[in-house]
């Protein structure tokens, strides 16, 4: 025993002379951590879907996290068996999918990321840990970081879309919503930042699907937010599905361990994805479990979620050499460290009356109609048929005008519908309303109640079609090859049109459809990204004007599913798009062979999307104008200071999302035609006009580059301030 207290005081030693922070902490670890046996320790690696079911295990010490139990007076009967039954008595981590609300339902994260608004995504964020904490969970599978070019793919729904500085901002500001100022704070739920790496660049949007993303693509594209959160101190991180280039990302040391530990100093804990390590038998990349237990280990990940591989393999592993137990102690050390931060060795159960009392309090439901509020996006306006104020009768019709399930979105499994103001139930409170749904669901073929609609919008002023996505037809493993409105909902819009009266069309979905023919049969079209649980009362108060739409687009919204993927911030080609395309309808009848329009576009669509990255209107106009930068030479170390006039010219006050964005026209590599490097939401009274800027570092312009080092390489750049991807005016500068 002498010699085991000799090497407890010798690892002390080492550690306080090691991490300045947490040294508490890292010292009970390690006190800890010496006292168990190696079943124990393995049984720490082992996360379970389920609660009470496991109690046997648990009191054998072989689970040291549960996911999927949200109920407060199992939760605290997990953990008695835990804390007084096991050996050691460690507490459970206990888990769940809190990726958009817990109870109160915010917009799906694409929404979210919709307001191009830090704080109310923060906040959202911090009310679902304060009701999801109430509840017993301290662990959330969220955010997800996943760059998405290509909505074909379902979980475009959950991510922040296309940018990376976007998804950063959105990013950060979850972990910092969920995790709060003080981890040891009951109300703090420990952030998973996932999927990690490239999940959303799966081929053909096909979910799960292997992925080719050169090292520069991912230092410059899918990295970004994952360090930005890592620095934002975000205490777990998940392992993607997919590979890339042929290496499944949870048997990947170069990710898990160069990366992630060595170069970003990453501190916090590991998980898979569900049965992400067994997976890889699947891939080909592991011989059987075993194997996938041994690779999954040894290339960095510390918690097998619901393979079991860890459970049943890592003892024999261990004793056979091919897993060494200091990888184990480094694995346990992970996990012990977070249950210590999280304060569940001194709180280990939670108030079992609390959760109810926290659970949609007036607060929660008013940041969450906010929300919804910024998050819609006002697509189309023609004869500002919108706001629809000089009106008193109105036609409610299409499936999602009282979808109060569907309304929550995807990962909404703790919202509960009854809860749910739809736009029915809040239109009622302001117009009169017919109401004729004349489809069941969003997949709904049946027109035979379309007659009934098309009488009934003759006894009303205007017509509001409300239509788009079921929750189930995006997110996981909900990948579509076609993004039209599904069913017979672009039909309903176009006998809506043909009533003659003002249509104005809702589209509530988990994704950017391709809407392109249904905006030819509507005056007004807001698009609302599943809204969540007061996305009724936000969208009625859009469309009467008591609110003015603010929402720019997080993700390009594309004339065909088969332009995909695109985005804005793609790198320039040798034969960009000049304008000058021949379409398939100009090419004469047994034209001769030749190249035609030589420039990348299609024949049928052309090139452009039908809406760019940061697009959306609003009520009111905004004009900029002045837009002026202090120098046009900069060396490193400076900031680029931006200024720039923003008017509001119409009539109604309203909020802008004022973009930045520069271009480096010549690299040591081909660079993106345009990259987010700012916004900011600006309100302004009708009439008014405001003069701001931007600073910008010069450092921020670095990106890594041919020789594959992380610099600002001197040349010439431009930079536009607007309203989307698409406006403005370029101004010329250089680096020097
Ligand atoms: C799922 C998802 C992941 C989620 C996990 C736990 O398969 O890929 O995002 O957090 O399993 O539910």
């Amino acid at each position: 025993m002498r010699i085991k207290h000799l090497l407890v005081l010798g690892a002390l030693f080492a550690i306080s002379c090691a991490a300045p922070v947490d040294n508490d902490i890292d010292l009970r670890v390690e006190e800890l951590l010496q006292q168990m046996t190696l079943e124990e320790k393995i049984g720490q690696m082992n996360q379970v879907s389920g609660g009470l079911q496991f109690k046997d295990e648990i009191a054998k010490s072989n689970v040291g996290s549960i996911l999927n139990v949200v109920d407060p007076v199992e939760i605290n009967a997990v953990q008695r068996v835990a804390v007084e039954e096991s050996r050691l008595g460690i507490p459970i981590l206990v888990s769940r999918d809190v990726i958009h609300g817990f109870r109160t339902i915010f917009p799906i994260p694409i929404g979210l990321a919709s307001t191009f608004n830090t704080d109310i995504v923060e906040q959202g964020a911090r009310i679902a840990a304060i009701e999801a904490t109430a509840s017993g969970v301290r662990w959330t599978f969220s955010p997800m970081l996943d760059i998405a070019r290509d909505p074909r793919w379902g979980r475009v729904a959950e991510g922040s879309g296309e940018d990376p500085y976007l998804d950063s901002q959105m990013g950060v500001a979850m972990v910092k919503g969920y995790q709060g100022e003080d981890l040891s704070d009951p109300t703090c739920m420990a952030a998973c930042i996932k999927h990690f790496v490239g999940y959303g660049a799966a081929e053909g949007g096909r979910d799960y699907n292997t992925t080719m993303i050169s090292e520069r693509a991912l230092r410059n594209v899918y990295f970004p937010a994952f360090k930005a959160c890592v620095e934002a101190g975000a205490l777990t991180l998940m392992t993607s599905f997919n590979d890339v280039d042929g290496l499944p990302s949870t048997g990947n040391d170069w990710l898990l361990r160069d990366i992630l530990r060595e170069e970003w100093g990453f501190d916090g804990m590991v998980v898979t994805d569900w049965n992400s390590s067994g997976e890889m038998v699947a891939h080909g990349f592991a011989e059987d479990l075993k194997d996938a237990t041994r690779i999954s280990i040894n290339a960095g990940v510390d918690m097998d979620m619901m393979s079991f591989g860890y459970l049943q393999y890592v003892k024999a592993l261990v004793e056979e050499g091919k897993l060494s137990e200091a990888t184990i102690d480094n694995a346990v050390r992970n996990i012990l460290r977070l249950k210590f931060r999280l304060g569940l060795f001194e709180n280990p159960y939670v108030d079992e009356s609390l959760a109810r009392q926290v659970a949609y309090a007036p607060e929660h439901l008013a940041a969450a109609k906010q929300a919804a509020v910024e998050s819609a996006i006002l697509i189309q306006n023609n004869n500002n048929v919108l706001p629809l104020k000089d009106v008193k009768t109105i036609l409610v019709t299409g499936p999602l005008a009282d979808a109060p399930y569907e309304q929550l979105g995807t990962w909404a499994f703790d919202g509960e519908a009854e809860h749910t103001v739809t736009p029915l139930t809040a239109l009622r409170k302001q117009y009169d309303v017919i109401y004729e749904p004349a489809l069941d669901y969003s997949r709904d073929c049946d027109m035979s109640k379309f007659g009934a609609a098309f009488e009934a919008a003759k006894r009303a002023e205007a017509v509001v079609v409300f239509v788009g996505e079921e929750a189930i037809l995006s997110g996981e493993a909900h990948s579509l090859s076609q993004l039209n409105l599904q069913g017979a909902q672009s039909e309903l819009i176009a006998k809506m049109r043909s009533t003659g009266k003002p249509v104005v069309v809702v589209v509530i979905a988990g994704r950017p459809m391709t809407i392109e023919r249904d905006l030819e049969n509507c005056d007004a079209m807001l698009y609302s990204f599943h809204p969540g649980t007061m996305g009724g009362e936000a969208l009625a108060d859009l469309i009467s004007g008591r609110a003015v739409p603010s929402g720019k687009l997080p993700m390009t919204f594309l004339r065909d599913a088969g332009q995909a993927p695109f985005y804005y911030n793609h790198p320039m080609t040798g034969r960009p798009n000049n304008g000058t395309e021949t379409l398939l309808n100009d090419i004469p009848v047994r034209a001769g062979q030749t190249s035609l329009g030589c420039t990348s576009y299609y024949l049928d669509t052309g090139y452009g999307p039908l809406f760019p990255f940061g697009y959306g209107l609003s009520y009111t106009t905004f004009e900029y104008s002045n837009v002026t930068i202090d120098k046009v030479e900069y060396a490193e170390g400076e900031t680029i200071v931006v200024e720039y006039d923003l008017k509001n010219s119409g009539e109604y006050d309203a909020t802008e999302v004022a973009q930045l964005y520069v271009r480096d026209l010549v690299g040591s590599v081909v660079r993106p035609v345009k990259e987010l490097k700012r916004f900011e939401r600006v309100t302004l009274k009708a009439g008014e006009s405001k003069h701001c800027r931007f600073e910008l570092p010069v450092a921020d312009l670095a990106y890594w580059n041919r020789d594959m080092e992380y610099v600002v390489e001197a040349g010439k750049f431009q930079l536009w301030v607007a309203g989307d991807s698409a406006s403005g005016s370029a101004l010329d500068f250089v680096v020097k």
